[in-house]
């Protein structure tokens, strides 16, 4: 009995290093085929930051592979081995303290979260470092929708246009810097961008899965964000802080309509980020026709409340539906043909008292079924949701002009 089990106890002895280096290798295999798998549930890596996440979420994931399978492995090997024989009803041996086994598995996991937090460190002051030649993009959340702000000035205005062309006042605002409000967050392929982040009402959170860039956006303080698109592509632009019951329309959306011939079309509806492939394209499909809107406003108050509307200066769109700008929101009371109905919605209010009040305080009527959602658009520039009497005006005008045929 006894020769058979020393030979066997001693032929385990001198084959252990075989086995470890066996266990070694089939561990680092397995977390190689764990890690090769990142790709299957990953968006594309659109920016210079996302390759470089990936890369370190790679590391991490091959180390966290190693782990998994050493743990999971030495516990299915442990329940194999060591089961009760059948009958053997006796306690196991007792087993004391081992300080080489203790210390060696407190200083791996040690080295590995320090190299882990140095490489991740780096990661991030990588992407947060002042890049070359940015393009500063004002981001704008609100209840329940993203604005995106782009600075018009002398040294990029279009290029069939110069500052002598415009009216003395307008030259005067770009001087200082106009603002150019859009809907889509809008760039070009190897321009590093700078997102400067804001909120008019809640925190919210700016996330473009495909930029792989993610950070809040805190009431009463200003954060940013920066990345380096790499692939021109559309990609969505997300709010990822609970804000409110219209916090998932705050999200880019593919939206399933059908054409004249019936036959299905996607639409992109909410926030996205456009990304073209060079400079080039960007100012002339983009910048430069935003710019002559802002630069040439129309003078009929109704258009030019239309144009407003239609920038996404205001977040209206997420909220209420008019067909006339392809609003599909259904959080708000519905627009279409609320030029007639304003007539007669409050006995002793106008059309247009109606409609001014329903900017500038919004919860003094509530149509039926809609709940105090609505933010206060005010006129006071100091105070949040700041809009100014001009745009009240020519939003009201193109409001009143709503189902009344104008
Ligand atoms: Cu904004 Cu969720």
């Amino acid at each position: 009995m006894n020769q058979p089990n020393s030979a066997s106890k001693s032929g385990r002895n001198s084959s252990l290093p075989i086995i470890i280096i066996a266990v070694t290798i089939a561990l680092i295999i397995g977390a190689a085929l764990i890690t090769s798998l990142q790709p299957l549930f990953f968006p594309i890596a659109g920016s210079a930051e996302a390759v470089q996440v990936d890369q370190l979420f790679g590391v991490m994931l091959f180390i966290g592979g190693i782990i998994f399978l050493l743990v999971e492995g030495m516990l299915v090997f442990s329940l194999l081995r060591f089961r009760a024989k059948p009958g053997d009803m006796s306690d196991g041996p007792p087993i004391g303290g081992n300080s080489t086994l203790e210390l060696v598995w407190t200083a791996i996991p040690a080295v590995v979260v320090v190299i882990l937090t140095i490489y991740s460190y780096s990661v991030w002051v990588n992407i947060q470092s002042v890049k070359p030649n940015e393009q500063t993009i004002n981001v704008v959340g609100a209840r329940f929708a993203w604005t995106f702000s782009y600075e018009l000035n002398q040294r990029n205005l279009p290029r069939d246009i110069q500052l002598s062309d415009l009216a003395p006042e307008m030259q005067e605002q770009v001087r200082e810097g106009m603002v150019i409000n859009y809907p889509q967050m809008a760039t070009w392929v190897n321009q590093p961008v700078h997102a400067l982040l804001t909120t008019q009402d809640v925190n919210h959170a700016f996330w473009i899965p495909g930029m792989r860039v993610k950070q809040d956006l805190l009431a009463g303080r200003t954060t940013y964000t920066r990345f380096t698109p790499i692939e021109a592509g559309v990609y969505r632009v997300v709010c990822a802080e609970l804000c409110g019951s219209g916090h998932g329309a705050m999200a880019g959306q593919v939206v399933e309509t059908v054409d004249a011939d019936g036959n299905p079309v996607q639409n992109l509806t909410g926030a996205w980020l456009v990304v073209y492939p060079d400079e080039e394209t960007y100012l002339r499909e983009f910048f430069e026709p935003e710019a002559m809107k802002v630069l040439f406003p129309p003078e009929d108050p109704a258009l030019l409340g239309r144009a407003v509307l239609d920038s996404g200066a205001y977040p209206c769109a997420t909220c209420h539906v008019l067909g006339d700008l392809g609003w599909t929101g259904t959080i708000g009371p519905n627009l279409d043909g609320i030029g007639l109905r304003a007539e007669t919605r409050v006995s002793g209010e106008t059309a247009e008292e109606y409609l001014i009040e329903s900017l500038r305080n919004p919860h003094s009527f509530l149509v039926a079924g809609y709940g105090a959602l609505m933010p206060q658009f005010n006129p006071d520039p100091s105070q949040t949701n700041y809009m100014p009497d001009s745009d009240l005006n020519a939003i009201v005008a193109y409001l009143l002009a709503q189902g009344t045929g104008e």
